[in-house]
């Protein structure tokens, strides 16, 4: 008997600070770094370095479910409909996420307006894509530090249809170079991108 041919898993990750060697970008830095050792293949996709516009709200994505600005969003978007999972980082600025993660959020209702406007059903898969989200915030612990992040990432994976598997955050990172000093965090960041890649759905057919 043969054995099942397992695939390689495609795996998105959005790097949602302006620091390339903050403390988001070296946690999901880590994760991808354990979602590799997992077999994945992961797209390490800095959303800064992107030419993105705002959402410009004529809803042309309401007709087809795609969004009619033509620039660096085309790409991600294919990116975005087609990972087997997602891993997303945004530090917390004003009690949400990052104006990169934001604008990138944004462009995303066509994915939104596919899915409740256009009835469009993600077919191939019996479970929903996993997605992990970590964030890092200056202050000290308190309930709502990341209430307002967590819930605009909840509505983002919700449009993709991607599932909020697990989220990581952290309080007290002030200066780039922070998270360093604490090897439990990034440990735990490798550990979650490891397990990730195992809540794929294991029958999940080759997209796009
Ligand atoms: C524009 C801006 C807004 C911020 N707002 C908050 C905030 O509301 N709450 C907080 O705890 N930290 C806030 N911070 C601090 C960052 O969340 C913190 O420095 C974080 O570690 C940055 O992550 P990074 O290194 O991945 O960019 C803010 C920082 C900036 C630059």
């Amino acid at each position: 008997m043969s054995a099942p041919i397992c695939r390689t898993r495609k795996l998105v990750a959005l790097y949602g600070s302006p620091r390339r060697q903050g403390n988001t970008s070296r946690l999901l830095n880590q994760a991808a770094t354990g979602a590799r050792a997992a077999g994945a293949v992961v797209e390490d996709v800095f959303l800064g370095d992107l030419s993105l516009s705002p959402c410009l709200e004529d809803n042309g994505c309401r007709d087809t479910g795609r969004c009619v600005i033509a620039d660096d969003f085309q790409r991600i978007y294919l990116l975005l409909d087609e990972c087997d999972g997602l891993l997303l980082a945004s530090p917390v600025f004003f009690g949400g996420v990052s104006a990169q993660a934001k604008i990138l959020i944004d462009r995303c209702q066509c994915f939104w307006a596919g899915k409740y406007l256009l009835k469009r059903v993600r077919g191939g898969f019996s479970r929903k894509r996993p997605g992990l989200f970590l964030s890092a915030a200056a202050r000290a612990p308190r309930p709502d530090l990341f209430e307002g992040a967590v819930r605009t990432v909840r509505y983002f994976f919700d449009a993709l249809d991607v599932a909020l598997w697990r989220t990581l955050l952290y309080p007290g990172l002030e200066e780039a170079h922070d998270v360093l000093a604490h090897e439990g965090y990034l440990r735990e960041a490798f550990d979650a991108g490891l397990r990730l890649v195992a809540e794929v759905d294991p029958g999940r057919p080759e997209q796009g």
